[in-house]
This record gives C-alpha cells, sequence and structure tokens, in this order.
C-alpha cells in the first residue's frame, strides 16, 4: 500500500458499472485506488491498484479492507438492477438482505477505523409511488420523500439505508454523503442478461434489429424517465463527497423523456426505422425526472449533457458488444 505517498481511495462495489468508471477517474486524479467487489469488472481490466475480490456481506472481509488511512470511500456496492430485476418480486429478500447487509457492515467498520465520510449510493427508486403516477409531472424533489412509499423493496432498502447513514453522521460525528441516482447509463454498462436498464436494453434490442423491423417494449411506452451519462455522475459524486454538504441529493438528468422518445432517438442515432412492438412487463413508477434545483444550489454545479451525446457513445458501444457476440 501507498499511504505515505498518494491520496488513497477505496471504492466498494469496483467491479461494477459505476464503480469501475469511477476507480478510472480517481486513477486519472492520482489516487492509489482499492477495489472490493464480488467480481472483477465484466468489460475491461480493472485499473485499482488493489482489488480484492470479495463477498462485503462478511464483515470480517469489510474490517480488513478498511483502513482508516483512506482519504476518500465510495460504498456502490448492491444487489441492483434495472425494472427487469427490481419490479418483478423475485428478488426482493435477496436485494433487501444483500444490501443491506453490505451497509451495516461498512458502516459498523468505517466507524470503528475512524473514516470521517463513506460515500453512499442511494437511488430515484427510494422516492414515494404516489408522486410519480403522473408522467409529465413527477416529484422527485429531496424534500418529498415522506410519507414514504417507494414502489419496490429496493427502493424502500435505499430508504432505510440512507437513513443509516445519516444516522451516523449525526450520532458518530461522521460526515457521510448520500446521492440518489436516477437512472445511470453509458458503456460498460450492463447490456444484457435481466439487469440491464432501459437505454441499454433499447440499444441492444435496435442494434440486433434491420431497418424496418419492430422491437418489443414493456409496456405503452409513454411511461417517462430521466438517463444521466456515466462521466457526470462519477463527477456528481465526486463533487458531493468533496463538498461541505452531506445530501441526500438527487444526482441525475434533468432531460425527461417517454420511453418511445428514448427508442425514437436510438433509432435515429442508429440510423434505422424501428417499430415498437408494446408487450406487458414490468413497468414501475409512471414518470419520473431528476428535481435538480438542491444540487444547483448547494454545490453550484448540475448536470447538463444532453441525452442524445451520451446515447450516441453508449450505443456505438453497445453495437460493438452485439457484433462480437455475434462473431
Ligand atoms: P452494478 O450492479 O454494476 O454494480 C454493483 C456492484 O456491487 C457489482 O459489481 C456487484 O458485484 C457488487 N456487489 C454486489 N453484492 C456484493 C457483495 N456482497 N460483495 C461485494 N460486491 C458486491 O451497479 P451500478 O449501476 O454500478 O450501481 C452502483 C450503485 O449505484 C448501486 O448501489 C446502485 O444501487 C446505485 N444506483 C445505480 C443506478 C443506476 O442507474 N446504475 C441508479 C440508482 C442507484
Ligand atoms: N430494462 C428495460 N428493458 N426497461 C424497459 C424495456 C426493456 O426492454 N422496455 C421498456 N422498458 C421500460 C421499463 O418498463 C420502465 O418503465 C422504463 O423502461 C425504465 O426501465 P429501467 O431503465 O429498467 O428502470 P427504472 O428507470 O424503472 O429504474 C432504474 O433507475 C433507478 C433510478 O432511477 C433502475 O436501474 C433502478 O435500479 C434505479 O435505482
Amino acid at each position: 500500500m501507498a499511504f505515505d505517498q498518494n491520496r488513497t481511495a477505496l471504492v466498494l462495489g469496483a467491479g461494477g458499472f459505476i464503480g469501475s468508471h469511477l476507480v478510472k477517474r480517481l486513477k486519472r486524479e492520482g489516487f492509489w485506488v482499492r477495489g472490493v467487489d464480488l467480481k472483477f469488472p465484466e468489460f475491461a481490466p480493472t485499473e485499482a491498484d488493489d482489488f480484492v475480490v470479495g463477498d462485503l456481506r462478511e464483515q470480517q472481509l469489510v474490517r480488513s479492507v478498511i483502513d482508516r488511512r483512506f482519504d476518500e470511500v465510495y460504498q456502490l456496492a448492491a444487489d441492483m438492477g434495472g425494472a427487469g430485476y427490481i419490479f418483478t418480486g423475485e428478488h426482493d429478500a435477496d436485494v433487501m438482505h444483500n444490501s443491506a447487509t453490505i451497509n451495516l457492515n461498512v458502516l459498523d467498520a468505517a466507524h470503528k477505523r475512524n473514516i470521517r465520510s463513506v460515500f453512499y449510493s442511494s437511488s430515484a427508486c427510494m422516492y414515494p409511488a404516489y408522486n410519480q403516477e403522473d408522467p409529465d409531472n413527477p416529484n422527485c424533489a429531496e424534500s418529498s420523500a415522506y410519507p414514504a412509499a417507494p414502489d419496490s423493496e429496493y427502493g424502500w432498502e435505499k430508504l432505510f439505508s440512507e437513513r443509516v447513514y445519516l444516522a451516523y453522521n449525526r450520532n458518530f460525528g461522521m460526515q457521510n454523503r448520500v446521492a440518489r441516482f436516477h437512472n445511470i447509463y453509458g458503456p460498460e454498462g450492463t447490456w444484457q442478461g435481466g439487469k440491464e436498464k432501459a437505454p441499454a436494453a433499447i440499444c441492444r434490442k435496435i442494434a440486433r434489429a434491420r431497418s424496418g423491423e419492430a422491437i418489443e417494449i414493456w409496456g405503452d411506452g409513454l411511461q417517462t424517465r430521466s438517463f444521466l451519462f456515466i462521466d457526470e455522475c462519477v463527477e456528481g459524486v465526486l463533487r458531493l463527497t468533496r463538498s461541505d454538504f452531506e445530501g441526500p441529493v438527487n444526482v441525475g438528468s434533468d432531460e425527461m423523456v417517454t420511453i418511445n422518445q428514448l427508442v425514437d432517438l436510438v433509432a435515429d442515432i442508429a440510423g434505422k426505422t424501428i417499430e415498437r412492438d408494446h408487450i406487458p412487463g414490468p413497468t414501475g413508477v409512471r414518470g419520473r425526472n431528476s428535481d435538480n434545483r438542491l444540487i444547483r444550489e448547494r454545490l453550484g454545479w448540475r448536470p447538463s449533457q444532453p441525452l442524445r451525446s451520451g446515447l450516441e457513445r453508449t450505443y456505438d458501444w453497445i453495437e460493438r458488444q452485439v457484433h462480437r457476440n455475434a462473431a
């Protein structure tokens, strides 16, 4: 370990989509980085200086990877996926048990090791379902969290864990940070297998389709979402971590589109005419958009990249994965 020479960071969940991108960014900034995950990143070698393959549900493992000398600690490990994973109900017990256990272990060890601050990745899925019924007017202001009514057990676990991080701030003088991510996408994200989110799923389906063909879309496609490109997500994570604001704060795009508009945008990028075959499927809330007033006020920054530019880079990457797999 090089604690004496460099700024150092610990990334839990470093084998995942956001964690692996965060490691790359920290390396560019000159950090010495330790990553921990059940697995190595799927699509590129890790850039972490030290990578521990281990299970963060194991308290001993967590205690062994957290060192008091880490300057920054990021907690991104979770049992998670897109609508096809979290809204079917089939994984509820695992999602709640696995993610809550990780967060309880991490906080216990961080506190005992005198870590000042842990960044925690919560989700917009913790917002109440009753504020996300009108696709044109969802309310995801940070202050709208209560009375609590997330529409998934994944969202309930996120809300519970947020509260534990903030309780450690109040009771033990920690300065943990809590961000609520809104649907993050980009290259090297899960794009097949059941855990992929709508941007990756739609890129994959369009990459596989011929012009003029139809792709399957869950629901009527009039449900709304906003999608944040990975680079801006990482930027938001670092800005929040290094600020004096604990959150919770939305880290998301406020460019809201319907899923049908998302399909049309990707089809245009691909240069294909694509029909839509609307089929029943897990749809989640009817509307969701990031409310960026608080992040702008407290961090003096908010995500601003147009959806199209991030989708161009994502489609390009997924199209290459599709061709590689086919070959
Ligand atoms: P991801 O699934 O790609 O990464 C999560 C990583 O955690 C995986 O690599 C997984 O192997 C690891 N992990 C799971 N259980 C573990 C365990 N017991 N021990 C060690 N590692 C374990 O997901 P992501 O998109 O990179 O998301 C990162 C974080 O951001 C998660 O907490 C997620 O809930 C949150 N989040 C993501 C989004 C999004 O749109 N990607 C939106 C809201 C919140
Ligand atoms: N995944 C997927 N695949 N979604 C599809 C598809 C498809 O082929 N076709 C239509 N959709 C619709 C879903 O039914 C849903 O209404 C919408 O696209 C968005 O789905 P996802 O991107 O899978 O998830 P989400 O936005 O409901 O939730 C995601 O974002 C949260 C944060 O905002 C998930 O990644 C959560 O884990 C995350 O916390």
